[in-house]
């Protein structure tokens, strides 16, 4: 295939997952993104005012949960003190019967509107034979695509996370949710750190080893654990609900119900979170699927990347 019939492609989520890998330099076996994450475990007790927002039972009762903490990109191996990329965090709640996964980043907005967009974004920055994107290539998409770095501004306008503990994250999407009455609307969901935010100078970043993350969440768990408080941020009328680039008018004054409380305990085997997915598309009743195209391309591109990452993984421990 030549170049140019690559960059012709039509966008679906087998091309873009492949997109992400080669943009990583295709490492085998690990997610095609945010390939280094820790696998952890806590609980979820609600708050008395979850039922005004959904009849979900996961957000509505306590739940046993398993999480992974994550950092963005497809490299296992991206030190923490990277700034430039996101960090993750995915949950699962499960409940008495019941399961939803919620995945959420320390960005209130993705890097791009639509699958193709997606697609060009990230081939606009697949590694040349230097091993390094053509900083001319990504300008040019940059300035025809100006939403595109909406994410990697506000990241950029934000210090360094100075652990997972520590830092907001959001599900991006708009949720549509339904509560006990039947009143059914859209909901952002936002993850309030308990401890506040914990950011770090340069100076501060620089003295700290690649995997320091990891080391604070241990100190923590030590310390009785790390907390989140779920908030659903309120819709208004004419909310743009299907672009995932921009943020909602006033979104950090709107009223914000707390759902519940998830606190965070103790490392799990890795293997409990790298054997399946978090799975965007597990929601229970009371919490709907996003509208808009992207959330319905995460359910496909999840499911590939962990057929993928099974077949190399198998593969990269076969003799030869
Ligand atoms: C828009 C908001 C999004 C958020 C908040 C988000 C968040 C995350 C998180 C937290 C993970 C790590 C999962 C884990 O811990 O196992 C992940 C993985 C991944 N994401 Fe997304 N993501 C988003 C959009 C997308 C989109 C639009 C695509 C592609 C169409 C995508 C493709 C992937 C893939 C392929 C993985 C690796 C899955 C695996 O191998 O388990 N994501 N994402």
């Amino acid at each position: 295939m030549t170049h140019k019939d690559q960059d012709d492609a039509k966008a679906d989520p087998a091309r873009i997952v492949e997109a992400l890998k080669t943009v990583a330099g295709d490492p085998p076996g690990v997610r095609a993104s945010f390939a280094k994450g820790w696998c952890v475990t806590g609980a979820y007790h609600p708050s008395p005012r979850a039922h005004e927002v959904t009849c979900s039972p996961s957000f509505t009762n306590a739940c046993e949960v398993l999480a992974r903490f994550s950092v963005g990109g497809g490299l296992p191996a991206v030190a923490d003190t990277n700034a430039l990329v996101l960090r993750g965090l995915s949950l699962r709640l499960t409940g008495d019967g019941s399961r939803s996964d919620l995945l959420v980043e320390n960005a209130p907005v993705h890097f791009a509107r639509t699958l193709d967009q997606m697609l060009a974004f990230l081939r606009a920055r697949a590694p040349g034979a230097d091993g390094k994107p053509d900083p001319e290539r990504v300008r040019t998409f940059s300035e025809a695509n100006p939403e595109t770095l909406n994410q990697a501004r506000y990241i950029a306008a934000r210090p360094l996370p100075g652990s997972f503990a520590g830092v907001a994250y959001w599900g991006v999407h708009a949720f549509p949710v339904t509560n006990a009455a039947g009143v059914s609307r859209f909901v952002k969901f936002k993850l309030a750190p308990v401890a506040g935010e914990i950011g770090l100078s340069e100076d501060e970043a620089r003295a700290l080893p690649p995997d320091f993350l990891r080391a604070d969440l241990e100190r923590r768990f030590q310390a009785g654990g790390v907390g989140f408080d779920i908030l659903a941020l309120l819709d208004r009328p004419g909310d743009p609900v299907l672009d995932v680039t921009t943020r909602w008018p006033d979104e950090d004054e709107r009223e914000a119900v707390p759902l519940g409380r998830v606190t965070i305990s103790q490392f799990a085997d890795q293997a409990a979170c790298d054997q399946a997915i978090f799975n965007p598309g597990v929601l229970a009743d009371g919490v709907g699927h996003p509208p808009d195209e992207m959330f319905a391309a995460r359910l496909e591109a999840y499911v590939i990347s962990l057929a993928r990452r099974r077949r190399e993984g198998s593969a990269a421990r076969a003799p030869d």
